[in-house]
């Protein structure tokens, strides 16, 4: 599992674009780990399960199949129980109740057992929060993005606003600022770089610009 590369940072950071552009230049498979604790979430709203209740969600967990098909190099879609839930992950409901979801130690071991598993499988690009530090922590390729939080929020309201939604950035600060606190703050594997990870700081930089820097990088450790 040596060769997989490790994105981690917080929401906003420019992970998922980045990741997608690298697996597409790569020939790997795109892995987006928050898409597992996103559809976790969507399934225990949609089920009535409550997000603060560790047992269920971990029975929710084991009895729900959690795929990635990729549609073309770099584009990948999540499918849970088989229904393509891409889109309806990424609803603000969703986005407001999964750092609760995920901050449950026994639902992380569950979530992370399946991202080993399909990184044993394929040589991926994975991205999250604890891939460097605890779910890939032999992968020789890891980095951490950053930003700071207005350009974060500046991001993902675009991102809102372009899929017409009606949001002020302010909200969007607020909501972004608060799932950053938990992040960091959870005890099991919180969202912090591994120390052996390269640190970018991509506030002034085109997703582009960010996978060359990557790219470069991984080229001069090879
Ligand atoms: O990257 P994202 O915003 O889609 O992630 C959704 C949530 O899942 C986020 O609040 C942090 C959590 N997450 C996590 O705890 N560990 C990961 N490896 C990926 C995401």
């Amino acid at each position: 599992m040596r060769d997989n590369i490790a994105i981690d940072g917080p929401a906003g950071a420019g992970k998922s674009t980045v990741a997608r552009q690298l697996a597409k230049r790569l020939g790997y498979l795109y892995i987006d780990t928050g898409a597992m604790y996103r559809a976790l979430t969507w399934k225990a709203l949609k089920e009535g399960t409550k997000v603060t209740d560790e047992a269920a969600l971990v029975d929710l967990a084991r009895n729900t199949s959690l795929e990635f098909k990729e549609v073309a190099p770099g584009e990948v879609s999540v499918y849970c129980d088989g229904e393509d839930v891409t889109r309806l992950i990424r609803s603000p409901e969703v986005s407001r109740h999964v750092s609760t979801v995920a901050a449950w130690p026994r639902v992380r071991e569950e979530m992370v057992k399946l991202q080993r598993d399909l990184a044993a499988r394929r040589k991926v690009v994975m991205d999250g929060r604890d891939i460097g530090t605890h779910v890939l922590p032999e992968a020789n390729h890891k980095f951490f993005l950053t930003a700071s939080l207005e350009e974060r929020a500046r991001r993902r309201w675009q991102e809102l606003i372009a899929q017409g939604n009606k949001f002020s950035l302010e909200e969007i600060k607020r909501e972004i600022e608060e799932r950053d606190r938990r992040d960091s703050q959870r005890i099991v594997a919180p969202l912090r770089p591994a120390p052996d990870a390269v640190i970018i700081d991509t506030s002034n930089l085109t997703p582009e610009e960010v996978t060359e820097h990557i790219l470069k990088t991984i080229r001069k450790n090879c």
